[in-house]
C-alpha cells in the first residue's frame, strides 16, 4: 500500500453530464500502484485549499498509463475541483481498499448516478475476460445518466432508468432490476450508488439468490485503516480497508447499511 503523494497535472477533462466531470492523469502502472476496479484514490486539492476525499478509479488504462477519477460537483470540495483547468496539478495517492471480485459469467452491474464510476472499470474489465455484463444505468434525469455511451461502446446490454421517465424505463433502479429478472438470469450483481438504492437493490438480489458485491461510501480521513473514522458498526470493518467492497454475507452483518451513517465529526 503507497501512502505517498504523487503531485500530477490534470491531463485531461471529460465534462460527463451537467454536474459530472472525469479527469485524466498519466499514472505509471508500477506493481503495487495498479489499481483494480472498485479501489479508489485520495485526492489533495491544494489549489486554495488543504482537504482531500476518495474518489473511486473510473478509468484504469493500462496501455496509456492513465488513470481517471470521475467526480459530481454537490459541495465546497467537489466544486472547486470542477473549477480546475488541464495542466493544473492535484495530490493523489492510492491505489486504497480492495476490489470487485470477477466471479459469475452473467454479471449484471447496476448503478445509481455517479455510482457508475468504480462500475466502469469494472465492465471494462469484464468485458476483456469475455464475461457476460448487463448494465442498469439509473439516474434522477436523463441528462444525468453516466457513461451510458462507453457501456455501449464496450459491447454490453445497457438498460437505463430515470426516475423522471426522461430516458429509458421510467422507475427507480430498483424497479428496472425487478423488471429485467423476470426475463433474465445472473450469478454476480456488481452495486454502487445511494445507500438507500443499494439497500433495496439488496432486497431484490437476496430474494432472486443472487450474490452481490456493493460498494460503500463512508466519511474518510486517513484511508490507511488508522483513525477508525469510516468504521461500521461493530463489526471492525473499516471501509477504507475491509472495503470499500462488501459482499452480501457481509451486507447481512452490517447493521448501518442504508439505515445512517457518521459525519466527520462522528456524530450519526
Ligand atoms: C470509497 C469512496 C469512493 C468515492 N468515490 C466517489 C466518486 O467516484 N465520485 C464522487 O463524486 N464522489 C465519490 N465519493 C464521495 C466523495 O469522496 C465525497 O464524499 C463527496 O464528493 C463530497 O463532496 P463535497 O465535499 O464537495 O461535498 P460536501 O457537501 O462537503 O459533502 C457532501 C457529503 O459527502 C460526504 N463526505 C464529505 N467528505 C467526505 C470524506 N472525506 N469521505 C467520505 N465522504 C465524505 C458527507 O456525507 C457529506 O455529507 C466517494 C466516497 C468514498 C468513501
Ligand atoms: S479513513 Fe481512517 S481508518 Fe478508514
Amino acid at each position: 500500500m503507497k501512502n505517498e503523494y504523487k503531485i500530477l497535472e490534470i491531463k485531461d477533462i471529460i465534462i460527463n453530464t451537467q454536474t459530472i466531470k472525469t479527469f485524466i492523469f498519466d499514472w505509471k502502472m508500477e506493481k503495487d500502484e495498479i489499481p483494480n476496479p472498485g479501489q479508489f484514490m485520495m485526492i489533495w486539492n491544494f489549489n486554495g485549499e488543504s482537504d482531500e476525499k476518495p474518489m473511486s478509479v473510473s478509468k484504469i488504462d493500462l496501455d496509456n498509463e492513465e488513470i481517471g477519477i470521475t467526480v459530481k460537483n454537490i459541495g465546497e470540495f467537489t466544486n472547486n475541483l470542477h473549477s480546475l483547468k488541464i495542466g493544473d496539478e492535484l495530490g493523489i495517492r492510492g491505489p486504497y481498499g480492495n476490489h470487485f471480485k470477477l466471479n459469475g459469467d452473467n454479471i449484471i452491474a447496476i448503478g445509481g448516478g455517479v455510482g457508475m464510476a468504480p462500475l466502469r472499470s469494472f465492465v471494462e474489465h469484464a468485458k476483456s475476460e469475455n464475461k457476460n455484463v448487463d448494465v442498469v444505468v439509473a439516474s434522477v434525469t436523463q441528462c444525468e445518466l453516466l457513461f451510458e455511451e462507453d457501456f455501449k461502446k464496450l459491447g454490453v446490454n445497457v438498460f437505463t432508468s430515470t426516475d423522471d421517465g426522461t430516458c429509458g424505463y421510467k422507475g427507480f433502479a430498483t424497479h428496472r432490476t425487478i423488471d429485467l429478472l423476470k426475463s433474465r438470469n445472473y450469478d454476480m450483481a456488481i452495486v454502487c450508488g445511494p445507500e438507500i438504492m443499494m439497500k433495496g437493490i439488496f432486497n431484490i438480489l437476496e430474494d432472486n439468490n443472487i450474490p452481490g458485491q456493493y460498494s460503500m461510501e463512508r466519511y474518510m480521513k486517513c484511508a490507511i485503516g488508522i483513525c477508525g473514522q469510516c468504521c461500521v458498526d461493530n463489526t471492525g470493518w473499516r471501509v477504507c480497508i475491509e472495503g470499500p467492497i462488501f459482499s452480501s454475507e457481509e451486507i447481512k452483518q452490517i447493521t448501518e447499511f442504508g439505515n445512517y451513517h457518521r459525519n466527520g465529526a462522528g456524530i450519526k
